[in-house]
């Protein structure tokens, strides 16, 4: 499947089958995060597996959006070393470092087969008080992952794109 291909492909899974993802594949898919791009390389990314009955009651707690995913991943920065953007006050890097860390995942498990759902429908200050996170954490968006229910299949408005002139000008 060339990029395109499985960029096209990919849809969010909300229904998921109770096979839990090989050791290998979540391997794969964690170190497809370890490799993403981040701001000056600062590497801020804290990525958490829930896999206990225990974390994944807490986060059936804090959300709606787990959708019973045998494995969700909270993909988070630390605040003390993403980029400061020395251009502008308050400004730094680690919401976008997290999205593209999330981004690589959510990917390399199409790529392999295995579906996922970017979720940001939680309180992270919750996430990650429940957690017990250090201070510094700040959770960004939970990912529940897994094999697709046979069943799943896209919401109706997948496919439904802007017109590229509606979202790309030239200036
Ligand atoms: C930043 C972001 C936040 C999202 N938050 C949620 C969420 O809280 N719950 C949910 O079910 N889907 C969530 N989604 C999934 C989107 O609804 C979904 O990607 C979009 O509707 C397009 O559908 P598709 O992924 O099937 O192509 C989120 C996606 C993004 C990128």
């Amino acid at each position: 499947m060339d990029f395109m291909e499985l960029a096209k492909n990919r849809y969010s899974i909300r229904n998921f089958s109770e096979k839990v993802i090989e050791k290998d594949k979540l391997a794969k898919i964690l170190e497809a995060g370890q490799i993403a791009p981040t701001a000056g390389n600062y590497q801020p990314q804290k990525v958490y597996v829930v896999q206990s009955e225990e974390g994944l009651e807490k986060l059936r707690s804090l959300t709606k959006c787990h959708y019973d995913a045998p494995t969700v991943l909270i993909i988070a920065y630390d605040k003390s070393k993403d980029w400061k953007n020395p251009n502008e006050e308050g400004v730094h890097s680690g919401e976008q470092d997290a999205s593209i860390v999330a981004t690589h995942m959510m990917l390399e498990a199409w790529e392999l087969g295995i579906g996922s759902c970017w979720v940001n429908f939680f309180s992270p200050s919750q996430v990650a008080e429940e957690f017990g996170f250090p201070e510094n954490i700040t959770p960004v968006l939970i990912l529940p992952i897994g094999y697709a229910a046979a069943e799943a299949t896209p919401a109706s408005w997948h496919e439904q794109s802007k017109e590229l002139c509606e979202i790309v000008e030239y200036l």
